[in-house]
């Protein structure tokens, strides 16, 4: 820092300058006022310094230690100062003009800092209740979120109860015409009937996500832990998925031996975050690919691991996967369907295991999904 009167280099925690003597805070704000003073006040838009520091010339003719022919006598010699090259202030202009004395001067200049400190505060109080404002404006519009929020899942969960119940007519009479309760059927209506079987199964599935994701969402998720086989529950996971996608060109299996411990935790629940996990691996993989279910044992805990060799997710969108009704690729999901609820379900279930769901993923090579959950006590 530098001392505004004799440019000397000044310490910050000096109060005096060092050099010269002159108090340094006064010094400034004499400097500041000068500076101010010399920046010419434009007609149509005023310097806005101005509207909040009232020139001192100003200040003085308002509260009557001067007039405004003296004011202006006082300008004019200051500007003919100016031109001779001889820098002065206005309080001495006025000073040597015998207008005012020295004591009114700094009167009047204590005044004038005391205004701006008084404008100052009323300027920061100001401030803080906008502050307050805004806080409570924030705070409205989160509550409002959380009650959006509310009626999606109001939403989802009473179109999924409407869904199902013509549903389940549907299913039933199907069912009816395939067994030929209804009277004989040709094997081409059988066919037929079989496809609107599977279809009405998918659709059933659908509707679960659904429900158990509404249900989820109001916090309505109760666990029942037992100890359970993963090795049994892998097996389960595998062949069920295989019978699903019997089509599909992924090799589907599970490397987790018989031998492995069991683990705690509430095993339908956790099949289904398996199986939700195995389905997304075998629908984001291309014919020739292939998904493992693995297991590893990390002290009193064990991660279970879904891997794939399919397409893979960039990284900077990993943090998506797990946000409800979030799909990555259109043209893939659209081809396969789904509901974008999976993942933000699993999230659910394995986090009400106090527990993460990790991913590493590379585009083209593949991904793994993985949780740990604990080991079952002997
Ligand atoms: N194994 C995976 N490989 C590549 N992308 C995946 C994989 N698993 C999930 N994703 C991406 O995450 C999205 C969300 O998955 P999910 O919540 O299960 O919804 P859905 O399966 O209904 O599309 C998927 O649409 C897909 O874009
Ligand atoms: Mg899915």
């Amino acid at each position: 820092m530098i001392c505004p009167s004799c440019r000397a280099q000044v310490g910050p925690r000096d109060s005096d300058c060092p050099n010269c003597g002159v108090d340094l805070a006064l010094a400034t704000a004499l400097a500041e006022r000068q500076a101010l003073a010399s920046i010419p006040a434009r007609k149509d838009s005023p310097y806005f310094a101005d509207v909040i520091l009232p020139r001192f010339g100003e200040y003085l003719l308002r509260t009557g230690y001067i007039d405004a022919r003296q004011l202006e006598v006082a300008l004019e010699k200051q500007v003919e100062f100016e031109a001779e090259g001889k820098r002065t202030t206005l309080g001495q202009v006025l000073l040597d003009m015998g207008v005012v004395t020295r004591e009114q001067l700094d009167l009047a200049s204590m005044q004038q800092v005391q205004e701006l400190q008084n404008a100052l505060r009323q300027m920061n109080q100001r401030l803080e209740q906008r502050v307050v404002q805004r806080t409570r404006e924030l705070q409205q519009a989160t509550e409002k979120l959380a009650e959006l929020d509310q009626l999606k899942a109001n939403f989802v969960s009473n179109v999924s109860h409407e869904l199902r119940t013509p549903l389940t007519k549907i299913k039933g009479f199907s069912a009816l015409l395939s067994d030929g309760a209804l009277g004989p059927i040709t094997a081409d209506q059988k066919n037929a009937l079989d496809v609107t079987g599977a279809s009405i199964g998918e659709l059933e599935r659908l509707i679960d996500d659904l429900t158990r994701f509404s249900a989820s969402a109001r916090g309505e998720m109760t666990l029942r832990p037992t100890p359970f086989s993963l090795h049994e529950l892998a097996d389960t996971v595998v062949r069920s998925t295989r019978s699903r996608n019997g089509r599909h060109e992924v090799q589907i299996l599970s490397e987790i031996p018989a031998s492995f411990p069991r683990a705690m935790a509430d095993v339908e629940k956790i099949k289904w975050v398996v199986t939700q996990l195995v389905e997304n691996a075998v629908k984001f993989t291309q014919a020739g690919g292939r998904v493992t279910l693995g297991a590893e044992e990390r002290g009193s805990r064990v991660r279970v691991l879904v891997r794939d060799n399919g397409e893979g997710i960039p990284g900077d969108r990993l943090h998506e996967l797990f946000e409800p009704f979030h799909q990555l690729n259109g043209g893939t999901t659209r081809r396969h369907g789904g509901t974008g609820l999976g993942l933000a379900l699993v999230k659910r279930i394995v986090e009400a295991h106090q527990s993460k769901v990790s991913v590493e993923s590379e585009p083209g090579r593949g991904s793994t999904f993985s949780f740990e959950l604990p080991v079952a006590s002997a």
